[in-house]
């Protein structure tokens, strides 16, 4: 694994053709309790905006798919950045639907809710305060990026990098596990600790021989404004086809069985 400087800053034979076609995914989602409540998260979009900004820098033509967030993006706009608007998960999955197909990479850095309330709410309407209180019926979301891995293209397929944020004791197995289970190319695994920081401090795991590994990691950490160059340089140098296709093996010490998460 490498440290500050991704994998190696020569290109390799698979270092993809320029212009690349890149739809980004950015910020949470919000899923409506009524008209007025959702359930949503914390994220505020800004490290997908800045990897859309280098990309488009860059040279790559950039797609970005944005959910609620305060975000002006006129400035993105200035920078070439195609920008479309997201709010419930089901609307960010009718975008993905429309625009991963023609995609070459799909840069999924969206905090997509996992579950959302069961019954969806009828328009105008706002809850009643109750002394019973409340009780929400909660349906998982689907699988968006495992949705778009399952359809990618047969002939050049793309290329698909999924985030992950958990607790530092469990982070290394679960961005493995992500990435098996879901069909990336690659995981940006960050710890939950660092997620108020000004800086990133981030590890990419991919295949390296069918096997799930640690390919770069950010070393002492990044500040954000140099994370975007600083990952699509490890993209850049990820083989074309890093998502086996047939049996895959699990996270080192584990077998067919359902892998059980480190204690934590
Ligand atoms: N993701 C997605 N669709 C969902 C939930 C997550 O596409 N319904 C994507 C996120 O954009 C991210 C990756 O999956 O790139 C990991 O998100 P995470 O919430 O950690 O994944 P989960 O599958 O929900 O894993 P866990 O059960 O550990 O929370």
């Amino acid at each position: 694994m490498t440290n500050t400087s991704p994998l190696s800053q020569t290109s390799r034979p698979g270092t993809p053709a320029r212009p690349r076609r890149l739809l980004i995914t950015a910020g949470p989602t919000h899923e409506p309790i009524d008209s007025v409540r959702f359930i949503g998260n914390r994220s505020s979009g800004k490290l997908g905006i800045a990897i859309a900004q280098a990309a488009a820098r860059r040279g790559d033509r950039v797609t970005l798919l944005l959910g609620p967030v305060g975000t002006e993006t006129t400035a993105l706009a200035d920078t070439g950045v195609v920008t479309r608007r997201f709010r419930t998960s089901a609307d960010l999955q009718t975008l993905l639907v429309r625009h991963f197909r023609s995609c070459d990479l799909l840069i999924m850095a969206a905090a997509v809710a996992d579950f959302r309330p069961k019954r969806p709410p009828a328009a105008g309407e706002k809850l009643k305060r109750s002394a019973q209180g409340l009780t929400l019926r909660l349906e998982p979301t689907p699988d968006l990026v495992a949705a778009c891995a399952a359809a990618r293209r047969t002939r050049h397929p793309q290329q698909i990098v999924g985030f992950a944020l958990e607790p530092a004791s469990r982070l290394a197995w679960s961005a493995k596990e992500k990435l098996i289970r879901k069909r990336l190319n690659a995981v940006v695994a960050n710890p939950l600790e660092t997620m108020d920081s000004d800086r990133i401090h981030a590890t990419v795991y991919g295949f390296d021989d069918g096997r799930p590994t640690a390919l770069a990691a950010t070393g002492s950490r990044l500040a954000k404004a140099a994370f975007g160059p600083w990952l699509l340089r490890v993209i850049d140098q990820l083989p074309p086809h890093a998502s086996p296709e047939g049996p895959i093996s699990r996270p080192k010490g584990s077998s067919r069985r359902p892998v059980r998460p480190p204690a934590r």
